[in-house]
């Protein structure tokens, strides 16, 4: 649709940048820190460990003073469950709760609205050990974890969300990390952990409405659309067929309440319907997210199964690379879209329309808490980043945000991935997506020192501009 006037984006959108705890912060054994998976799991040889990160725990104030002169409005960050209840289940441990009690202040002072992911990833290792998600125990030691956080943050904190794409760890559970035993759970498995997460994600919203009732809270995963490869009718239904397992069977089950009837149907004829109580029905019904939070970074192009062994692909798949799955899905190549270093698919178009999906399915505010494009960035010898083609993606997706808002959904804000260098989940330090440069190799640490990239001058341009710049 085209349009005479644009909307502008709202006085208050949250203009901000994102990271995760187990992925900036480093200090992984440090006042009282245990292992989570991702410090235990195996992970490619080449490519940088979660050890030391980008050492934020330890140039916390300078990040964030860094990100207060970037102009950010929000920042969105994930507490370390690890950091907070070493074990899992027992004992809280001071020394976390202080580290991030430090972090919110100095935020606040700059006027920057903490947005806090309460599990990205990163599950207590002593609790992996003794089934993890697989285990209904994991939904009462999370519950716990969150009422912790709630009553210790909750007069500070006041956007939350709840599980950092649940729909990436159910599908592409590699993409975090391997057992030591080299052994990923198999799809049955996979299912009722993602069950138990439903659930425990559930529970956590009701709680954090009855602990802080002037929170909002909400689900966050990776959402997208898929693309039929031609207008064969069989195609569509592929593509409809994925869409809704990838994305709609998570949104529907956190938001609606109840599990999607093609995937119930999906699960049931494949012998990997997860076990289901009767109780569990009701607490999935009782939860009432708030607001939608959506991580975007690529479409998909999608063609009818052949219904055998071709339909996988040969190369290998991640959370943004279709692998094609027997009788469901083949993942097919869209000519008019470009694609990054690593694969991934450029469509900023795509963000509208996946917009106008959400926002048409739930009617829930939407806050974007992912966006970005992953590159080899390269400091010059002046101490210069020129990242004009991160430039390029963030404003061509921020004309689509417009274009979307104008539509008539509801955005409430931009946090993009990321807002300083951090580990990529597999592709380690040399894939990077900030606005600031972190001076570290993949395995030399140098010096840490952190340094402006051209797209930092240009976001800051772009906040101060209520993003709006010609
Ligand atoms: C998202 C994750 O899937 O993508 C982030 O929530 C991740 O943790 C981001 O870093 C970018 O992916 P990657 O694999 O390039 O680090």
């Amino acid at each position: 649709m085209l349009y005479k006037t644009l909307k502008p984006f709202p006085q208050n959108f949250l203009w901000g940048g994102s990271t995760s705890a187990y992925q900036f912060e480093g200090a992984w054994d440090e006042d009282g820190k245990s292992p989570s998976i991702v410090d235990m799991y195996c992970h490619p040889e080449d490519v940088a460990d979660f050890k030391v990160a980008s050492d934020h725990y330890h140039h916390y104030k300078e990040d964030v003073r860094l990100f207060a002169e970037l102009g950010l409005k929000a920042y969105r960050f994930s507490i370390a469950w690890t950091r907070i209840i070493p074990d899992g289940i027992g004992d809280v441990n001071q020394q976390g709760l202080d580290f991030y009690h430090n972090l919110i202040d100095e935020l606040k002072r700059y006027d920057i609205e903490p947005i806090v992911t309460l599990y990205h990833f990163d599950l207590p290792y002593k609790l992996d050990k003794q089934g993890g998600w697989s285990e209904r125990s994991t939904i009462d030691a999370f519950v716990r974890y969150t009422e912790v956080l709630f009553q210790n943050f909750g007069k500070k904190v006041k956007y939350w969300l709840t599980i950092n794409e649940q729909n990436t760890m159910i599908l592409h559970p590699g993409a975090i990390g391997v057992p030591e035993n080299g052994k990923l759970p198999d799809k049955k498995t996979l299912y009722q952990q993602n069950h138990h997460m439903f659930i425990a994600q559930a529970k956590a919203m009701q709680l954090c409405h009855t602990l802080c009732p002037n929170a909002k809270i909400g689900p966050a995963l990776n959402i997208t659309s898929m693309y039929a490869e031609t207008c064969r009718p069989e195609d569509a239904i592929a593509a409809h067929n994925w869409e809704t397992i990838r994305c709609w069977s998570f949104l529907d089950t956190a938001i609606l309440g109840r599990y999607n009837a093609l995937f119930l149907s999906y699960l049931q004829d494949r012998g990997l319907c997860p076990t289901i109580l009767a109780e569990d029905l009701v607490v999935l019904k009782n939860a009432q997210p708030d607001f939608i939070a959506m991580n975007y970074y690529s479409t998909a192009t999608i063609a009818a199964s052949k219904g055998n062994a071709s339909d996988i692909s040969a190369r290998a798949g991640d959370q943004q690379i279709m692998l094609g799955e027997q009788g469901v899905y083949r993942a097919a190549e869209n000519p008019f879209v470009d694609k990054t270093a690593y694969g991934w698919v450029i469509d900023p178009i795509g963000l509208r329309l996946t917009l106008r999906k959400v926002y048409e399915r739930y009617n829930l505010p939407i806050l974007i808490t992912e966006n970005g494009i992953g590159a080899p960035d390269k400091l010059n010898a002046d101490n210069t980043v020129n990242d004009d083609y991160r430039i390029n993606f963030i404003s061509q997706h921020i004309t689509q945000m417009q274009l979307a808002i104008t539509d008539g959904v509801e955005l409430i804000g931009y946090c993009p991935w990321s807002v300083i260098d951090v580990v990529s989940t597999h592709q380690g330090y040399g894939k990077r997506y900030g606005f600031i440069y972190v001076n570290r190799g993949e395995f030399d640490l140098k010096d840490m020192k952190r340094i402006k990239k051209k797209s930092y001058f240009w976001y800051q341009k772009l906040i101060k501009a209520n993003g709006q710049l010609d």
